[in-house]
């Protein structure tokens, strides 16, 4: 860790902001590399191993089982045949599971009005493929997860870091209590994590990535595991690698249906939007394609149904039908922090709290009707994103090809 990022951690023993000291052992031309951070306020001391302030502390055994879980599935990659450079090529390798993580990263690289410097947490972090595709972006990206071990933990981050070409933060920590200061990032991005939560943990999760957000801060999250009305289980427990049982590492994993997610959001203070996958073609820039041997009036069928995707309307029903009943996706989401949000008011219980986000809402909706400065809206299709984008490079005024 850099030295200065011991000022934006909150103690996870007595939850005191701002207040850890950094007392170093050994730093390379990067970081701090072996250390201790102690309190100011309760004198609880952290040691700092390879770069990663080791920031967990009475984690429930679940937590501990899964971290230790990953810690072997790290040793079935390794004899799979995973090294430093298949790590560094992730999510674009050539894989089923890896095709939705490539096709989200993308997304949202193209649609969310990034700013250099602006603060994201990878909650969940993993291997930190994600943090590191953020820092090469320019923001200042923080990785945070349960588990270190390489391959599937946080150390897997030198591999990114260690040639100077670009750096991230990693912390040891749960995001039930993220040892971050309240409003300190500007982005929370998570991509298969929320499901590692049961009722009750994901309605802690959300509420503390709230308070890490600084108002008017987005979380974005990612390829969620659905129950739907065709899949009431959601969690795939089959294989992993084609060769282990999922249940051999100990994740802990729970499908939730696409409105606890959304209400358990909705219940911390965000405002929620369920955003499309670009990765299924209705919702993205591809063209349909057609099975092999497929009858004419099959071809005829499918592509009437495909032109429908240029209806808002027909995208957001295919989206609840798609997220709802039929399965076969993840879920994404955007919540927003309310810009207007009062800070001091964060401990507030949800009866209280929702009817503020809503205030917060009709003042930023009534202030963007009068063109004030307020958080753009968010692109939703793959042309939208575009367009903007065109517009943000080019001129004012200047509309040619
Ligand atoms: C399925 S992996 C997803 C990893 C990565 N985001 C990706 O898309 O490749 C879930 C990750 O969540 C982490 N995790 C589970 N419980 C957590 C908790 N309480 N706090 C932080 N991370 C947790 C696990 O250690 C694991 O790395
Ligand atoms: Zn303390």
């Amino acid at each position: 860790m850099k030295p200065t990022f011991a000022e934006t951690l909150r103690c996870p023993a007595c939850l005191k902001e701002h207040g850890l000291r950094l007392h170093t052992m050994r730093v390379d031309e990067r970081e701090v590399r072996e250390g201790v951070l102690d309190c100011t306020a309760c004198g609880a001391t952290f040691p700092i191993h390879r770069g990663v302030p080791e920031l967990l502390t009475q984690p429930p055994e679940h937590v501990l089982a899964e971290a230790a879980g990953l810690a072997r599935f790290a040793e079935v990659m390794r004899d799979a045949g995973w090294d430093r450079d298949h790590i560094r090529r992730l999510p674009f390798v050539e894989d089923g599971y890896w095709y939705p993580q490539a096709r989200s990263i993308h997304q949202l690289l193209t649609t969310i009005p990034f700013r250099a410097g602006d603060t994201i947490l990878d909650v969940g972090s993993n291997t930190c493929w994600a943090a590191s595709h953020f820092a090469r972006r320019g923001l200042r990206a923080i990785a945070l997860d349960i588990a270190t071990a390489e391959l599937q933990g946080l150390y897997t981050a030198d591999y990114f870091i260690e040639d100077g070409s670009v750096f991230f933060e990693r912390i040891l920590g749960s995001m039930h209590e993220i040892p971050l200061a309240s409003s300190s990032v500007d982005y929370v991005f998570c991509s298969q994590v929320m499901h590692h939560n049961d009722g009750g943990s994901l309605r802690r999760a959300f509420a503390e990535i709230f308070r890490v957000l600084r108002p008017g801060g987005r979380l974005l999250m990612v390829n969620e595991t659905l129950k739907t009305v065709r899949d009431r289980r959601g969690v795939d427990t089959q294989t992993v690698l084609h060769t282990h049982k999922a249940e051999e590492f100990d994740g802990y994993e729970h499908a939730h249906w696409a409105w606890q997610y959304r209400w358990a959001a909705t219940r911390a203070g965000f405002y929620t939007e369920v955003a499309e996958p670009h990765y299924r073609p209705f919702f993205g820039d591809a063209e349909i394609g057609h099975p092999p041997g497929a009858s004419w009036l099959s071809v005829r069928l499918r592509e009437a149904a495909f032109g429908l995707h240029r209806f808002a309307l027909a995208r957001r029903g295919y989206l609840v039908w798609l997220n709802d009943v039929w399965g076969g996706v993840s879920m994404n989401m955007i919540a927003t922090k309310p810009s207007r949000y009062v800070v001091r008011h964060e401990r507030l219980p949800a009866a209280v709290r929702i009817p503020l986000m809503v205030a917060a809402g009709s003042r930023l909706r009534w202030e963007r009707h009068r063109g004030q400065d307020v958080p753009p809206r968010l692109s939703r299709t793959p042309e939208q994103a575009h367009a903007r984008m065109r517009g943000a490079a080019e001129p004012a005024g200047d509309n040619s090809d």
